[in-house]
């Protein structure tokens, strides 16, 4: 997008989330642990023009870099965004988020009879069958997962 259309400042220092899948802004936003309580500046722009994607969100925070967790969180639902670390106005760093082929950790079993949902200590573990539209199989169980069963858990 041009300057000349610049719809959100420029920030100093802290993390721009940019290539977000259109209409995932919110959800960035909530996987961040952000409220209304938070303090901070925060800039969300959804619905942007994007050569690439069609439309994409951006989220930018203020102070802020982000915990490799919250990065796999988002991963998986806008896997193609881009987190770019500004410091003093200019990008330092430059990372694509990564959906890996098995996801561990993030992402529990919908499936209540699940021995990842038992007392056995036994870390959930998923196969990616498809990035857009998501959907993610259980090994242990075989439930499948899609994007909006996982949205639920963040
Ligand atoms: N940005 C910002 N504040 C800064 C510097 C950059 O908010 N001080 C934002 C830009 O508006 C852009 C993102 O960070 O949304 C990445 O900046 P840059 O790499 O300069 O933009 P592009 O080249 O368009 O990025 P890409 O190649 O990832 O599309
Ligand atoms: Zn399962």
């Amino acid at each position: 997008m041009a300057e000349t259309t610049l719809l959100v400042s420029k920030i100093k220092d802290g993390t721009v989330i940019d290539h977000i899948t259109g209409g995932h802004a919110l959800d960035v936003v909530k996987i961040l642990g952000i409220s209304g309580r938070t303090n901070g500046i925060v800039l969300i722009a959804m619905h942007v023009p994007s050569k690439q994607l069609g439309t994409k969100d951006i989220v930018k925070v203020e102070g802020r870099e982000l915990e490799p967790e919250e990065v796999d969180k988002i991963a998986l639902l806008a896997p193609h965004a881009s987190i770019n670390i500004i410091r003093n106005y200019q990008v330092a760093e430059k990372k694509r988020v990564k959906l890996p082929n098995i996801i561990r950790g993030t992402v529990k079993c919908g499936n209540p009879s699940c021995i990842t949902n038992s007392n056995e200590p036994i870390q959930p573990k998923f196969y990616v069958k498809s990035q857009e539209p998501l959907m993610v199989k259980c090994h242990y169980c075989g439930h499948i997962m899609e994007k909006q069963d996982i949205l639920k858990q963040f």
